[in-house]
């Protein structure tokens, strides 16, 4: 197939392209001063491909200065927007038969647990964000298949989050967030590139699933494991004040979640490499 992808060069991106290109395909990124620019240059980087895959999106753990903010709903749902309106406008015969795209599981309200179906969505900055994010794929034509995935926290050898715990749990330094009972939806960075290719390659409807591992854990569960992993302890609490001083309201990532579930994606037939939090960090701390 001749694949077409947004954020291509970010963390994910990189494996899904790597991968798509190892099964065969033709992949190529959509540069991303075209996601801002005029609709006939995006149509061209569009036309007559078979799926777009719809990954960028600037990072959301930062301060939300007004400025960042801006680019954050700019950078998924401007984007998203401009290309759905640059597919709309390609003849029928040349516009992409699906797009595959990124969502988050941010959607959803904390303190609560949530299937697909659920509408009791965040109420806060990050929720605005991705309802939009999500919505503008609605005003795709009922042709072109849109499956979205709602992802947990990336794990992975290269994944940011992991890099940056290393270091502190090694020392022994590691802690839980708070009461560490706020739960903790992980995936591991193979199951998320399945995920896409068994949507990219098989799927035929509108869809959207929670992209979690199916294991349900809290933070300080995933502390244990990180430290029983790294036969480290894991003594410490870090204060959400001390996250708040660094990260400002957006802290409130790290220090509430919702609990997601993964059983649609179960049930759909897709299976899970790594579907515990222990057979994750053993796969990616035997190789960082
Ligand atoms: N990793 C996670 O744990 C996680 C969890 C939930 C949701 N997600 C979502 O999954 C998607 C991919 O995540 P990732 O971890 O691969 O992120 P990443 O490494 O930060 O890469 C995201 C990509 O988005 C593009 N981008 C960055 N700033 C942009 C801007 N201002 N305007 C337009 N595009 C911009 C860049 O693509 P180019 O440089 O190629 O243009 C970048 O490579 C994101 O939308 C993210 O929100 C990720």
């Amino acid at each position: 197939m001749n694949i077409k992808i947004t954020g291509s060069n970010g963390y994910i991106g990189q494996l899904i392209v790597a991968e798509l290109k190892k099964k065969g395909h033709t992949v190529s990124g959509i540069k991303r001063n075209l996601l801002y620019g005029t609709s006939p240059d995006l149509q061209e980087a569009l036309r007559n491909s078979d799926v777009l895959i719809n990954l960028a999106g600037a990072p959301i753990l930062q301060r939300w200065t007004t400025d960042n903010k801006e680019i954050i709903y700019n950078s998924r749902v401007v984007t998203t927007r401009n290309l759905v309106k640059a597919i709309i406008e390609l003849p029928e015969s040349e516009r992409p038969g699906k797009v595959v795209s990124a969502s988050a599981i941010g959607i959803y309200k904390s303190g609560f647990t949530h299937t697909e179906e659920s509408n009791n969505f965040d109420e806060g900055f990050v929720g605005d964000v991705v309802k939009d994010w999500e919505h503008e794929l609605t005003a795709l034509p009922n042709s072109i298949k849109t499956i979205i995935f709602r992802l947990g926290v990336v794990f992975g050898k290269e994944a940011k989050t992991i890099k940056n715990m290393l270091l502190p749990f090694k020392l022994g330094l590691g802690g839980k967030i708070g009461s560490g009972e706020q739960p903790f939806p992980f995936i591991h960075e193979k199951d998320v590139v399945d995920a896409f290719l068994w949507a990219t390659e098989k799927l035929q409807k509108n869809e959207i699933f929670n992209l979690t591992a199916p294991e349900n854990i809290s933070n300080k569960e995933f502390t244990n494991s990180l430290a029983q992993q790294l036969n480290r302890p894991a003594f410490f609490t870090i204060p959400p004040f001390a996250l708040k001083l660094v990260y400002g309201k957006a802290a409130t990532l790290l220090t509430q979640s919702p609990e997601v579930s993964s059983k649609k994606l179960l049930d759909s037939g897709f299976k899970f490499k790594y579907p515990t939090i222990r057979a994750t960090l053993q796969n990616i701390i035997s190789k960082a």
